[in-house]
C-alpha cells in the first residue's frame, strides 16, 4: 500500500477512536448528571408531599384517619404532579402496597432498603427502567404512647425515558461536532498525509537519479523536520559520492597514464638492449665496445627492475603485506650518511646537502624503511634543486621523532602540493619528466609512514622550495 494511504489511514482510525471516545464519555457524563437531576427531583418531590401532608394533619388538629388523610395528601399530589409523569405509591413497613398509580409495578422494598429507611434516610434505586426514591414515613398515632414510628415508606418514580428525551438534544448536537470535527480532520490528514508523501517522493525520485550516475540533491524546506535532516545527510552523502567517484575517475586516468608512461618508458631500454643483443649476435659488437654494451644493458634492466620494484612495493604496503621491524637508533647519524652519500650528485647541480642538527637524536622505526623515507624525499629535493640547499633535520617533540627535508629548489604552487602524494601523480611539467621516474615515491613514502603510525606534511612555495615533515610517533598505540 502507498505510504500517503497508509498514513491516511491510521491518522483517521485515530481521529475516528479519539472522536467515538468523546462522543462516550459527553453521552455517559449527561445521563448521569440528567439521572442525578431525577433523582433530586423526586426527592424533593416526596419531601413537599410529606411536608403538604403533616401540615394537613396540623390543620386538621390530627383528629383525622392518618391512612385516609394520607391517601388523599397522594391522590392531591397525583392530580397537581400529573404533567411531572410521577408515580407515587405509598409502601407499607407489612410489605403491603395500600396505595399505588401504577398497578403493574412492583414497589416492594428489599430487606436492607427498610433498614436504612429506619435509620432515616432516603434511598434511590431502579426498578425496571424507572429511577426511584423512597423515603420514610413516620407517624405518631396518639394515645398510643410510642412516639414516631415508622409506618412505611412513600416512593416516587419516574421512567428514565423521560431521561431519552432531554438527552436527544445533547445527542444531536455532539452528532453535529463530530460529523465537523471528522470532515474537517479528514480535509487535514490528507493534506498532511500528501505534504509527507511529497517529501518522500522528491527523496525516492532523487536517489533513483543518484543511482543511475546523475548527482542531484535535494531542495531542504524551512520546517528543520526529520525529512530536512534527512535531505541534509542525502546532500552530504551524494557530495561524497560526487567526490569519491571523482576520484576514482582521477585514479583511472592516472593508471592508464602511467601504463601508458610505464609502457614508454619500459620500451626504450627494451628496445635499447634488444639493439645491443643484436649487435652481440651479429658481431658487429667487438670487444672493445663489448663492456660498453653491458655496462648499458646492465643499467636500462636496472631501471626496469626498479620500475616493476616500486609498482610492486606499493601493492604490498596496501595490502598489508609489509612488516616493520621496530628498532630504537640514532637518526642524526643515518641522515649523515644520507647526506654524504647524494654529495656528489649535489655537487653535479651546484646543490649543497647538509644535515642541520648534531648530536644524536634517538627514533623508533623500522631502520631499512626510514632511510627509504628520507631517501625518497632528497631524491625529490635534488630532483628539483639546482644552486640551492638541501637541509636534513631530525629532532625529538613531546610525541614525536620529526624529520624533515627542506630544498630551496622550485617548490609547488597549492594544487600541486595536494596532489603529490597520489598514486601515479606527477606534476604535468617537463621539470618532472625524469627518465624512470612513477610518480610512485611520495605514495609508497605515505604509505610507509602509515605503517610506523605516524604523518607527513608539506610545506611549498612555487619559487622558493619545498619543506617535508615526517612525525614518528614515539609510542605506537
Ligand atoms: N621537493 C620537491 N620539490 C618540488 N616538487 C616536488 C618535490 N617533491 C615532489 N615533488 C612533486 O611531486 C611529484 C610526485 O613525487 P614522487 O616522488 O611521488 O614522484 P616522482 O619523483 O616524480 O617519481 P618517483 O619518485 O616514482 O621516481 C613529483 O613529480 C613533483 O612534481
Ligand atoms: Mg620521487
Amino acid at each position: 500500500m502507498k505510504f500517503f494511504y497508509q498514513q491516511l489511514i491510521s491518522f483517521l482510525v485515530v481521529i475516528g477512536i479519539v472522536i467515538t471516545l468523546f462522543y462516550l464519555s459527553v453521552m455517559n457524563f449527561s445521563r448521569n448528571t440528567l439521572e442525578q437531576e431525577n433523582y433530586d427531583e423526586l426527592d424533593y418531590y416526596a419531601e413537599r408531599i410529606l411536608s403538604g401532608f403533616e401540615m394537613s394533619m396540623e390543620l386538621s388538629g390530627n383528629s383525622a384517619n392518618i391512612r385516609d388523610q394520607f391517601r388523599k395528601a397522594l391522590d392531591d399530589a397525583r392530580n397537581y404532579y400529573e404533567k411531572d409523569n410521577l408515580e407515587i405509591a405509598f409502601v407499607t413497613a407489612k410489605d403491603s402496597v395500600p396505595y399505588s398509580t401504577d398497578d403493574e409495578m412492583d414497589f416492594k422494598l428489599e430487606k436492607v432498603q427498610w433498614k436504612e429507611l429506619k435509620q432515616n434516610k432516603n434511598i434511590k434505586y431502579h426498578i425496571g427502567d424507572y429511577d426511584c426514591v423512597a423515603i420514610p414515613f413516620r407517624y405518631d398515632q396518639p394515645g398510643s404512647g410510642k412516639g414516631y414510628e415508622l409506618d412505611g415508606a412513600l416512593v416516587l418514580s419516574r421512567s428514565v425515558e423521560h431521561l431519552a428525551s432531554r438527552l436527544a438534544p445533547i445527542r444531536t448536537n455532539l452528532i453535529r461536532g463530530a460529523i465537523l470535527a471528522l470532515l474537517i480532520s479528514i480535509l487535514v490528514c490528507f493534506l498532511f498525509a500528501r505534504a509527507q508523501g511529497h517529501k518522500i517522493e522528491k527523496v525516492k525520485a532523487a536517489t533513483h537519479r543518484v543511482a543511475y550516475g546523475e548527482y542531484v540533491k535535494i531542495k531542504e524546506s524551512k520546517l528543520n523536520d526529520e525529512f530536512d535532516e534527512l535531505a541534509r545527510d542525502f546532500n552530504a552523502m551524494v557530495t561524497n559520492l560526487e567526490i569519491a567517484n571523482d576520484e576514482i575517475l582521477e585514479q583511472e586516468e592516472r593508471r592508464k597514464q602511467f601504463m601508458a608512461n610505464a609502457s614508454h618508458e619500459m620500451r626504450t631500454p627494451l628496445t635499447t638492449i634488444n639493439g645491443m643483443l643484436e649487435g652481440i649476435k651479429e658481431g658487429v659488437v667487438d670487444e672493445e665496445t663489448m663492456p660498453m654494451a653491458v655496462d648499458l644493458m646492465a643499467k636500462e634492466t636496472t631501471r626496469l627492475i626498479r620500475l616493476v620494484k616500486e609498482n610492486l612495493e606499493y601493492e604490498n604496503i596496501r595490502a598489508n603485506k609489509i612488516h616493520l621491524h621496530l628498532t630504537e637508533f640514532d637518526a642524526t647519524e643515518i641522515l649523515e650518511d644520507i647526506a654524504a652519500h647524494y654529495q656528489k650528485a649535489a655537487k653535479e647541480q651546484n646543490d649543497k646537502i647538509l644535515v642541520g642538527n648534531s648530536g644524536e637524536i634517538n627514533i623508533n622505526a623500522d631502520y631499512d624503511r626510514f632511510a627509504q623515507i628520507v631517501v625518497n624525499l632528497v631524491t625529490n629535493a635534488l630532483q628539483f634543486t639546482s644552486d640551492g640547499e638541501i637541509v636534513l633535520t631530525a629532532e625529538n617533540q613531546e610525541e614525536h621523532t620529526v624529520v624533515s627535508v627542506r630544498d630551496t629548489g622550485i617548490g609547488m604552487d597549492e594544487v600541486t602540493t595536494k596532489k603529490i602524494f597520489d598514486r601515479y601523480y606527477q606534476a604535468d611539467d617537463s621539470r618532472t619528466a625524469k627518465k624512470g621516474s612513477s610518480g610512485l615515491g611520495l605514495a609508497i613514502v605515505e604509505e610507509l609512514i602509515h605503517l610506523h603510525d605516524g604523518k607527513i606534511e608539506v610545506e611549498s612555495k612555487l619559487g622558493e622550495g619545498t619543506t617535508f615533515k615526517v612525525f614518528f610517533p614515539h609510542e605506537r598505540t
